[in-house]
């Protein structure tokens, strides 16, 4: 990759060990969506796509925690890192990142309303996911994202996002709909991406599934690594980035590519990326 050419990699293999072969400091955004331990088997159009299954809330932790300890390691000193969680872990998950990254460098729980779902009779309808921002230091690069105004005053006009971004999931009809399960809409990751990553910065995706946070950052002019353990998921990323690709003209863009891990095919990756 050159310094102006918007570019993307993938890397099959558990983000941990691919995070760990990438030097240090070379991220400006790392957006984490990982399982969120429902209990499911996430199943694709293929059949199973990933067991959202822990054994209890401890498992999860100590599966968290090296990871977002690797993801911290590879934040630039004016990064940051976007958790994606929801109200089963949203708790466990702050405490981690304060000791991690340090209170102090926390910056927002946005709240990304999204409508869909079901309502049960002994509960408010659950219709939020809960994603964390924290800077890698106070340093952090952030631009104000502008989302569409909603009051009839302001129509066709736009205004600074607040911490509650009202974005539609993915409905059976979507389509950008990929079949991979558990697919955030790109309209999402466009904010969260062109708000938290500068222009040409390098967005990592640890656990990419169908590569939305790809899509949104090497269609804003940003670098991106996508990693997920799943062959799958690694397969439609590339079809999808592929088709970005097309769509971004660029007379100096790299051939993209896909790579099995190896421990020094993971530092070159990072060093060019
Ligand atoms: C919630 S999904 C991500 C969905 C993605 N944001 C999208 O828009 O398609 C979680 C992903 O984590 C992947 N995953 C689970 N364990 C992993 C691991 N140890 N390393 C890398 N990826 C993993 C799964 O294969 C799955 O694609």
């Amino acid at each position: 990759m050159t310094d102006h050419a918007p570019s993307w990699r993938l890397e099959q293999a558990d983000c941990l060990a691919a995070l760990t072969a990438i030097p240090s400091a070379v991220a400006s955004l790392v957006y984490l969506d990982p399982p969120f331990n429902t209990g499911v088997r996430r199943q694709g159009r293929s059949g199973l796509a990933f067991a959202d299954r822990f054994d209890d809330i401890g498992a999860w932790r100590a599966f968290m925690e090296p990871r977002l300890r690797a993801a911290h390691r590879v934040l630039a000193e004016d990064g940051s890192l976007l958790l994606h969680v929801d109200w089963r872990t949203s708790h466990h998950a702050r405490f981690m990142l304060d000791e991690i990254f340090g209170a102090d460098n926390f910056v927002n729980h946005l709240v990304w309303s999204y409508g869909l779902g079901g309502s049960g009779p002994r509960s408010f309808a659950r219709k939020h996911d809960d994603i964390l921002l924290y800077g890698r230091s106070d340093a952090y690069w952030f631009e104000a994202p502008r989302v569409p105004a909603r009051s009839a005053r302001l129509r066709g006009r736009t205004k600074k996002a607040t911490d509650v971004l009202d974005i539609a999931a993915l409905n059976n009809m979507a389509i950008e709909r990929t079949g991979w399960p558990t697919q955030k809409p790109l309209a999402l990751l466009d904010v969260l991406v062109r708000a938290c990553c500068r222009p040409n910065g390098l967005v990592v995706d640890p656990t990419c599934g169908s590569g939305t946070t790809l899509v949104a950052a090497v269609r804003s002019g940003r670098r991106a690594l996508g990693i997920d353990i799943s062959a799958e998921a690694i397969a439609i990323a590339r079809g999808r980035l592929e088709g970005a690709a097309q769509r971004v003209t660029h007379p100096t863009a790299a051939q993209p590519r896909v790579r099995r891990q190896t421990a020094a095919g993971q530092q070159g990756l990072a060093r060019s990326a």
